[in-house]
């Protein structure tokens, strides 16, 4: 069972999974379809696999929903990718952040634990900003204390204790990763990377908090997502394991990036660079400084190491973009939820 499946890191691990690994199970997405959730992302998994993926809408904070999937589907595995995953959202509607990191966490424990006998995995999929904000220097390790700073980042952080504490208490077999910024296809555009991307193509301005100065550790969402298929297949019952990049970019560098490769696929008509529209505004409240993963005790046991450098993943993000122009009207125009409600109410 993937929760949260027709998000964006979710729908890259689903394809991944079926497509790519040597996985050789029956997915079940369950996936409430909040305005994040697009099962468009997975449509032709369905029609090419139907036998080995199922799609079904339910709520992970609906404890009868979780009951049913769980024995109609004999559930022998979770992984929890089901969030709701915007820092800046967070700070303006915390509520859905509570109820579904925090509650829909602890339902699924509580589903898992009523079937404990038949329970292999929990894993749950994790952030690092549980640990806060770094300096200057120095990396996030599994030590690190906990330290979040936005309604997000101590959802999370709530989240992740709790399956410790279910690891430890009630012996459910439990994994927890905890990862750094990721980005490529089906990333919904409100987050930095596909945003500046969207705008840049349109040539509107590009929105960057503060002087640009915070730094963020860039993983290729295929890397994270092998990281957490090795987890789930040989991680060590109850342990925590950092994901990162070893990729620190400064948020404007980022953004200059982005408008390079964006000149060279697409250049504007009058040539003039597309940085001209980076336009510095006000800064996110609490808005944590840098982050850096060490990823070592990941790379040290389970053999997993980033492969995709970010400029290469970077220059396959900005063209996965311009590739899927439908998939793009689709998502910015709302469409996608009018065949939601259409094929689900
Ligand atoms: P996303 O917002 O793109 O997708 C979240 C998915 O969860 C959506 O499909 C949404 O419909 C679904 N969902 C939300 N509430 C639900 C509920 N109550 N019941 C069932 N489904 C629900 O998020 P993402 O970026 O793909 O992140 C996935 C997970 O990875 C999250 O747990 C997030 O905290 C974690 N994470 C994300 C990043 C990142 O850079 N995006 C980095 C580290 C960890
Ligand atoms: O570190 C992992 C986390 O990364 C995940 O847990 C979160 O789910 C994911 O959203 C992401 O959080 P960030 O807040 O780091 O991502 P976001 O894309 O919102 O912002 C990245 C950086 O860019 C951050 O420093 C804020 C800045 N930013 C963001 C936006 C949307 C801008 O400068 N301008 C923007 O318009």
């Amino acid at each position: 069972m993937v929760t949260g499946g027709c998000g964006f890191i979710g729908t890259c691990f689903i394809r991944y999974l079926l497509l790519e690994s040597d996985f050789s199970g029956h997915i079940i997405n369950v996936d409430k379809l909040t305005y994040a959730g697009n099962p468009e992302n997975l449509a032709d998994i369905q029609k090419s696999i139907p036998g080995r993926y199922t799609f079904i809408k339910a709520d992970i904070c609906d404890p009868d929903a979780m009951n049913r999937v769980f024995e109609s589907h004999e559930i022998d595995t979770i992984c929890n990718f089901a969030a709701e995953s915007h820092v800046d959202r967070s700070i303006v509607a915390p509520d859905a952040f509570i109820k579904t990191n925090i509650e829909g966490t602890f339902n699924l424990l509580e589903t898992a634990r009523r079937n404990s006998d038949r329970l292999v995995l929990f894993h749950h999929v994790s952030t690092d900003e549980v640990y806060g904000s770094l300096g200057p220097e120095g990396l996030f390790t599994e030590q690190t204390p906990y330290h979040p700073n936005s309604p997000y980042a101590a959802s999370k952080a709530a989240s992740d204790h709790l399956v410790r504490a279910y690891g430890k208490t009630y012996a459910l077999p439990v994994t927890i990763s905890n990862c750094s910024n990721n980005y490529g296809p089906y990333q919904f555009p409100e987050k930095l990377i596909p945003l500046m991307i969207l705008n840049a193509f349109e040539n509107k301005p590009l929105p960057v908090y503060g002087d640009g100065g915070n730094i963020r550790d860039w993983l290729f969402v295929n890397d994270h997502c092998r990281a957490v298929w090795e987890i789930m297949k040989a991680g060590r019952r109850g342990q925590t394991y950092n994901v990162g990049g070893r990729c620190e970019m400064r948020n404007l560098d980022t953004v200059n990036m982005i408008c390079r490769f964006v000149d060279d696929l697409v250049p504007r008509e009058d040539h003039k660079p597309r940085n001209d529209l980076i336009t510095f505004v006000k800064d996110r409240p609490g808005h944590d400084l840098r982050y850096a993963i060490d990823c070592s005790k990941l790379e040290k046991e389970l053999g997993w190491t980033p492969t995709e450098s970010f400029e290469t993943g970077l220059k396959k993000t900005v063209q996965w973009y311009l590739d899927h122009p439908q998939w793009v009207q689709r998502v910015k125009s709302g469409e996608y939820r009018e065949w939601i409600k259409r094929h689900y109410t």
